[in-house]
């Protein structure tokens, strides 16, 4: 807590001398002024981003004695220094605000146990943000469940994860200093917060996020976006189009002058993130609601689609809503079932949509100026970079089946080995086969995400086994080849186990390299923020590959924390990571309008 009246400045830092400078900075990072000493090197500092990165950059360059001193330099949760009231201003601060001073006898001797344990096994104090990703602080319940999980860790990833977690604390210690809440950035947190109160039976119960196709969940999740669009950030139209999608536009200052199309899914996988999709519809609507509350026209209008389906959990048919806009959505995935049976066109009908409306959702692509997606990075690569932002070059192509497994079911007990026709095992040995073929090759990643034995019993040898099979690459060729690899194999083991393979293609989609202009614009954008430009490929899929067929586009990519998990409810990202992606789509805009005649 800055003791300082007047909020810190970066001229004022950027003016200091290396003693002022680090004495404006005390405390920012716990008992360890050096580097901030180390980090005065690097002055002037253009934005706080750029500061707090060179404060990273003199931790990561200092090696591993100096960060195993600074990671020791921090007080245990709840340990003796708090009872001993020796902790500095900021962590009583921050221990007290999670009232970490006021456990019941039963947390306090619980935190201790962990504490114990921790230290024993790692040889440090664990180090935890408390305030967490929104700056509001985390209840004694996630603190404790977090140690919990993270005691669990492999020591060299619980190195990574105190100093990650000691630059977060260290990024709220400056935004206290500077007086610099991450306002943008706390919107769009609260309005993912209240989209996630919408979930499946089965899941909501549970705490889990599920919202698939054209569920009542899903319903009200298009609700509430198409609401706060309408209501609160002032787009000129908005509407829910025959595939689901929501659409708001923000016409430019000729309401008839081409568009950016922008936008990402509402639409999770089972027991999901918050974020994944949705971040992409709510940060260009956070910039929208800047443009329209100063009033601010464009030479171009915006467009922000929440495409509905895009994880192809409920229908085998995928990318529903991107696919409409540009033009492929083939009629006969109406009568597609789901697992209770339901056709996508029983689902449409209930939920007021026409499909005969969806060959007209194909968009012009004379009248757009291209497509862009902001997403999560859904991988480790930026959290471990310590960097917020990067750029995507290119968005790997993936291959999906649905497959079945036919053997023999028959008695556990009397059956032996050598004349068993074991569906399962046969599987078992493709999801082995999958992880050597895509393990040998760079860049190609394989996943039997869905094995499965269709009322199986525990004294009946399988019969049958239903599986997926998701194969990616950055180079379709190499996905390709892979995917052959596994497919040959798998047949090889059909044949030696004598069982039936039955296998489909459910989804293939092409790589989908940037546009060259639009990748430079964001890496413009990020560079503008005073952040190192750091460009990588997706390896995950997103709507953008869809469009790229119909448009130029680029991606920017932004840190989730927890190593950056997805497709998990750890899924996470910081109000600060995502106040710079409105302020990097801010950039964008800006630079279009500069560039329009
Ligand atoms: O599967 C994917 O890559 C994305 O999350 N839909
Ligand atoms: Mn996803
Ligand atoms: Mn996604």
């Amino acid at each position: 807590m800055s003791t300082m009246s007047t909020p810190l400045t970066l001229a004022q830092l950027n003016g200091a001398d290396q003693a002022e400078f680090t004495a404006l900075l005390a405390g920012t990072y716990e008992h360890s002024p050096w580097v901030a000493e180390r980090a005065w090197d690097h002055r002037p500092f253009a934005t706080l981003a750029a500061l707090k990165q060179a404060l990273v950059q003199a931790v990561r360059e200092a090696g591993a004695d100096a960060q195993l001193r600074l990671i020791r330099a921090h007080p245990e949760l709840a340990g003796k220094a708090m009872v001993a009231q020796t902790l500095t201003a900021e962590s009583t601060n921050e221990q007290g605000k999670a009232g970490l001073t006021q456990c019941t006898p039963d947390e306090f001797a619980r935190i201790q146990q962990l504490n114990a344990a921790y230290n024993a096994k790692f040889g440090f104090p664990f180090i935890l943000a408390v305030r967490g990703p929104r700056g509001l602080g985390l209840d004694k319940q996630q603190i404790i469940a977090t140690f919990a999980r993270r005691l669990q860790h492999h020591p060299d990833v619980e190195h990574a994860e105190a100093l990650r977690n000691i630059h977060r604390i260290a990024e709220i210690r400056l935004a206290d200093k500077f007086g610099e809440q991450p306002g943008q950035g706390h919107l769009v947190w609260d309005w993912a917060e209240a989209l996630a109160a919408h979930s499946e039976p089965g899941y909501a119960e549970r705490g889990e996020l599920t919202v698939t196709y054209l569920t009542p969940a899903h319903r009200a999740v298009a609700a509430q976006l198409a609401s706060r669009m309408r209501d609160e950030c002032g787009f000129d139209e908005v509407t829910i189009d025959a595939v689901g999608n929501v659409v708001g536009i923000y016409h430019g200052a000729d309401a008839a002058a081409p568009r950016l199309l922008t936008g990402s899914h509402y639409d999770t996988v089972r027991n999901g993130g918050k974020y994944d999709g949705r971040l992409g519809i709510l940060v260009p609507m956070a910039v929208v609601r800047s443009l329209a509350q100063a009033g601010r026209r464009l030479p171009f209008g915006i467009e922000v689609v929440g495409f509905s389906e895009e994880e192809g959990q409920r229908y085998k048919a995928v990318f529903l809503g991107s696919g409409a806009l540009i033009g492929q959505f083939n009629p006969a995935w109406l009568d597609q079932q789901d697992a209770d049976g339901v056709t996508m066109r029983q689902a449409m009908a209930e939920a007021g949509l026409d499909p005969a409306g969806i060959p007209a959702l194909k968009r012009d692509p004379s009248r757009y100026l291209g497509f862009v997606e902001v997403h999560i990075e859904q991988g480790p690569v930026l959290n471990e970079l310590s960097l917020p932002l990067g750029v995507v070059s290119s968005i790997n192509g993936s291959l999906r089946y649905l497959g079945e497994i036919t053997g023999m079911a028959s008695h556990a007990g009397t059956t032996p080995m050598d004349r068993r026709r074991d569906a399962a095992a046969a599987a078992a040995e493709l999801v082995l086969l999958a992880e050597r073929c895509a393990s040998a090759v760079p860049d190609v990643v394989a996943t039997v995400g869905m094995l499965q034995v269709p009322n199986g019993s525990i004294n009946v040898v399988p019969g049958r086994c239903s599986f997926s099979l998701d194969v990616r690459a950055t180079t379709d060729a190499a996905r390709d080849a892979c995917a052959n690899d596994i497919l040959d194999g798998l047949r090889a083991i059909g044949e030696r186990r004598c069982v039936q393979v039955r296998i489909e293609e459910a989804m293939r989609v092409p790589a989908a390299p940037s546009d060259a202009a639009w990748q430079a614009r964001w890496a413009q954008a990020v560079a503008g923020l005073g952040l190192p430009v750091h460009t990588m490929p997706s390896g995950a899929g997103h709507d953008a590959m869809k469009l790229h067929e119909l448009m130029p586009q680029a991606m920017l990519f932004v840190r989730g924390e927890n190593g950056g998990i997805s497709h998990n409810p750890l899924e996470s990202t910081s109000s600060h990571d995502m106040d710079l992606c409105v302020s990097a789509f801010q950039s964008l805009i800006d630079q279009l309008a500069s560039e329009q005649p």
